[in-house]
Parts: structure tokens; sequence; C-alpha cells
């Protein structure tokens, strides 16, 4: 087998940052090397205020980087010493043009590849990191064969990440499984073999997983598939659940007790957020359609209709319970990124929640532990938004703790599932807020009995309230 000895990564972000940073740490023997066109990025990289929030990534990045581990703009001499390249660029859902709001816009994946092509000057392992439609290395093998000079081979892999952001470091560390894709000839095998051989360093052989490149592919757009569908098959059940009295935890318990249901991934919520899970259905929603087969793309796609309806569901019944109007009372929203441990706000539920009040004209206080101000009035900015951004200031304050955005508030909204938020003193915020004092609990993380003998009316996603 090929003995990888240097080892490049195109893309700096939630993905190449960390899972560079876990196999240099693990590998001390491998050069690492990490880029990025976006300078201020990698800046942030090489400083001491990494620019994304994952615990335990700090010290695995200040104990590699300058070592083995490193970041630069330098894409041409990284991508020449390498011998194996990951391609963790973004792929987000396309904009504009041919399927448009669904499909993953591949052209950063296809100016990484022929930057890779017009450079390099020796063969290179090129290993598809980033999350792509099935078949997307074929065209990537396609444009490096019509585009590599001399003698040199490019051999494709795929190696999809299953990381979960805010637990990042530990799922790259213990991970279930790595899948590794390739092409069923023996330049493929080899090829498969070397990369495998990176991961054994410290996952187990029997968790490494080698497959053809499609299924490999594939794979990565199911398992999320499956993961948000567990989500909205829950959320679903939530709603009925606040119909009828049932407690959406004791069913998700009950019905998690079952081993071949599981207890995991079935926590009911205000809907998901994140990066992934809606552009991945939503381009397996495309492939689907694109591959005539229309009855998966509607079953699929339902996934994501379900997780607008929980956000949609969940901002009226607070309207509703707020006597139908929320115009300029204050709404305390506690937590701003998509879940906790993370600062990232990507499709995040609570831009949702914070949109729709300030479109009712309440004026909205922000906390969030790891999120910035300066985000947090990008993410309400969109171009979409029907509001005026010039009132964005007077209408939203972002503020440095829970108690402070809960002062005369009216109701308080919990949107990301912080641990902080359950240490809370509730007797001194029910004291400052405006009575009756309101709390909508979207992550079900909150004692409500005990709010309830606190003074305050309480409103739990998948529970009733008679
Ligand atoms: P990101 O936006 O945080 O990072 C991507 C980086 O690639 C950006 O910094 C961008 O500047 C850089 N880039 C773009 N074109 C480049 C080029 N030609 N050369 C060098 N750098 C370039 O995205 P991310 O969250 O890290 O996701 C990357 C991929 O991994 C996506 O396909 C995503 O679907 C997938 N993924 C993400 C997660 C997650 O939790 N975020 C998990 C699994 C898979
Ligand atoms: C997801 C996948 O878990 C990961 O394997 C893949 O590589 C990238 O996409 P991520 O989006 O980072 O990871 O976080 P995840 O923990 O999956 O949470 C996604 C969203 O679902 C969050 O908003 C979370 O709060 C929500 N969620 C999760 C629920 O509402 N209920 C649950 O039971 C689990």
């Amino acid at each position: 087998t090929t003995q990888v000895k240097k080892i490049c990564c195109l893309g700096a972000g939630y993905v190449g940052g960390p899972t560079c940073a876990v196999i240099a740490y693990k590998c001390p023997h491998i050069q690492v090397t990490i880029v990025d066109v976006n300078e201020t990025r990698i800046n942030a990289w090489n400083s001491d205020n990494l620019p994304i929030y994952e615990p335990g990534l700090d010290k695995v990045v200040f104990d590699r980087r300058g070592k083995n581990l490193f970041f630069t703009t330098e894409v041409e001499k990284a991508i020449n010493e390498a011998d194996l390249i990951f391609v963790s660029v973004n792929t987000p859902t396309k904009k504009a043009g041919m399927g448009a709001g669904y499909a993953a816009d591949l052209a950063y994946i296809e100016s990484a590849t022929r930057q890779i092509a017009e450079v390099a000057r020796s063969s290179k392992i090129v290993v598809e990191k980033s999350t792509v439609p099935c078949r997307t290395a074929e065209s990537m093998r396609t444009i490096l064969e019509a585009n590599s000079h001399d003698d040199i081979r490019f051999d494709i892999l795929s190696n999809p990440e299953f990381l979960a952001e805010g637990t990042a470091i530990n799922d790259l560390l213990y991970p279930d499984r790595v899948l590794i894709g390739g092409l069923q000839t023996p330049e493929g095998y080899k090829a498969q073999q070397a990369l495998a051989k990176i991961y054994e360093q410290w996952v187990p052989k029997d968790k490494i997983i080698t497959t053809n490149l499609w299924s490999s592919e594939l794979s990565k757009l199911a398992a999320n598939a499956l993961l948000a569908q567990r989500i909205s098959s829950i959320n679903a059940l939530s709603a009925i659940c606040e119909a009828t009295g049932a407690d959406i935890d004791e069913v998700a318990y009950a019905c998690g007790r079952d081993s071949r249901i599981g207890p995991r991934f079935l926590k009911a919520s205000v809907g998901f957020g994140g990066s992934c899970f809606q552009k991945d259905i939503l381009n397996l929603v495309y492939l689907s359609e694109q591959l005539n087969l229309p009855e998966v793309a509607a079953y699929w796609k339902q996934v994501v209709d379900l997780n607008e309806y929980q956000k949609k569901r969940f901002v009226s019944r607070i309207i509703k319970t707020l006597f139908n109007t929320i115009t300029n009372k204050r709404i305390a929203v506690l937590g701003f990124a998509f879940k906790k441990d993370t600062g990232d706000t990507r499709e995040s539920a609570a831009i949702t929640l914070c949109k729709d009040f300030i479109q009712e004209n309440a004026r909205v206080n922000i906390y969030d532990p790891k999120v910035s101000e300066q985000q947090i009035f990008y993410d309400l900015s969109g171009p979409e938004v029907t509001y005026d951004i010039k009132d964005l200031k007077k209408r939203v304050t972002v503020v440095q703790s829970a108690y402070e955005a809960s002062a005369n508030a009216d109701a308080i909204v919990v949107a990301t599932e912080w641990d902080e938020f359950k240490e809370l003193d509730f007797e001194r915020i029910y004291k400052s807020m405006n009575k009756p004092a309101f709390i909508f609990d979207g992550r079900l993380i909150l004692d409500a009995e005990k709010l309830k003998s606190v003074g305050f009316r309480v409103h739990t996603i998948g529970r009733a309230n008679f």
C-alpha cells in the first residue's frame, strides 16, 4: 500500500478543520496542511481565537499546530506536496438556476477539482469529504483525468464525514464507523487501503467500512435523511400530544425502549436546524426527481415540510397564548445556535422564530452564550425578510445573560437546549418579568411543575395545557 506522508485539505471549515486536526493529533508522522481561500478564516486558525467553537478543539489544534499541522492560504504549494488531498469545501443549496432551492451547488467542488488537476505535478489520492449528490466522484474523476499532465494518476475516494457539531472532537476520536468508498479496481482498492491505514491509527479495524463509490456517496445523504426523519416523526407526534394530553417525552421513552427503535434522536423540539439536514434532504429530493422517482422525492420532502410546520406551529401557539397579539411585547429568546455547544447558527430554528416575532412587531431580547451580536444581526437581515432592516436595532437587543434578556419581558422562549438554562434562578427571573409571565419551552429542558409553582404559565412542546 501507498504510505501517505503528507495530507492537504481544501476547506478549513467546520469539517475540514476539526477532521484534519484530529488526523494530525493521532498521526504525528503525517504532515497535515489545511488550506482555504478565505484569508480571515486561516488567520483565525493560526491565532488564539479559533474561527469555530467546538468543545476540545483548542486542545487538539494547540497541541499539533506548527508541528505537523499547518493552516495556510498557499493552496498550490500544499496541493503539490501532498500524497492525499481531502476536498472539504462547502456544497450549499443552489440559490438560482436549475434545481434552485434543492440541488447542491457544486461550483466549489468543481473549482477545487480543477485546481488540483492544474497544479498537481505528481500522483494524488483525491478524497471527496464534502457531502455531494450520488455520482459526483465520477465528474471529479473525468475533470481530473482530462486535465492531468505528464504521467500523473489520480485515484478518487469518497469518505463522507458523520461528525455532529458540538460533539465533533469526540465523534472524530470515537466514530461509530468510518466509510471509505472506492472504485472496484486494483488501483481503487489500493487507494482505499492507503486511507484506511491512516484511520487505523486510532479507529478499530472493524469500524472501517469499505464500499463502492456510489454506495458511499449515497450513504451520507441516506444517514442524514434517516436521522432527520426520526425528528420529524417525533415532532409530528408532538402535535398530537398537545391536542390530546399525551406527553411526548413519555411517548418517546416508551417507544425508544423497543430495542428495534432505540432511544436516541427522538427528542421533540422546535424543529431541527444546522447546515446539513435540510440541505442534504433537499439534495436527495432533487436526485430522486432527476432519476424520475417523484414518489420517492415527495416522501423525503415531507420530512422538511413537517420541520417548517413545527416551527410555525410553535410561533402560532406563542402568539395565541399571548392573547393573540405580541405587538410591542418583549420576548426573551434564550439560545440562538441551532443546538447546544456550538456557535453555529446555520438554519437555526431560532432565526425563524425571531423573524416571525419581529414581523409581528414584538421587541426581542436575544441571549446565546456562543453567538456574537454581529452574527445575530446578520442572520436576521437576510434578503428575504419583509420587515424594514433599518428598524431592526430598535426591535432587537442582543444581551449578555438570560437574566438581562428576561427583565421586563412578557415571555421567555427557549430555542436552544444550552445546559446553563436549566440552572437559572427562575424566582429571580419571575420577579423581573411582566405579569402574567409566560415560558415557552421549545426544547423540553425545563421543569414545568417547578416553574408553575414559582408562578409562571408554562407551555412545552408536546404537552397539552388543559
Ligand atoms: P464551511 O463553509 O464551514 O467550510 C468550507 C470552506 O471551504 C470555506 O471556508 C470556504 O472558504 C472553503 N473553500 C471553498 N472553495 C475552496 C477552494 N477551492 N479551495 C480552498 N478552500 C475552499 O463548510 P463545512 O460545514 O465545513 O462543510 C463542508 C462540507 O462538509 C459540506 O459539503 C457539508 O455538507 C459537509 N458536512 C458538514 C458537516 C457539519 O457538521 N458542518 C458534517 C458532515 C458533512
Ligand atoms: C448532523 C448529523 O447528526 C451528523 O451525523 C452529520 O455529519 C451532520 O449533520 P449536526 O447537524 O451537526 O449533525 O447536529 P445534530 O446533533 O444532528 O442536530 C441537528 C438538529 O436536530 C439540531 O437542531 C438538533 O437540535 C436537532 N435535534 C437533534 C432534535 O431536534 N432532536 C433530536 O433528538 C436530535
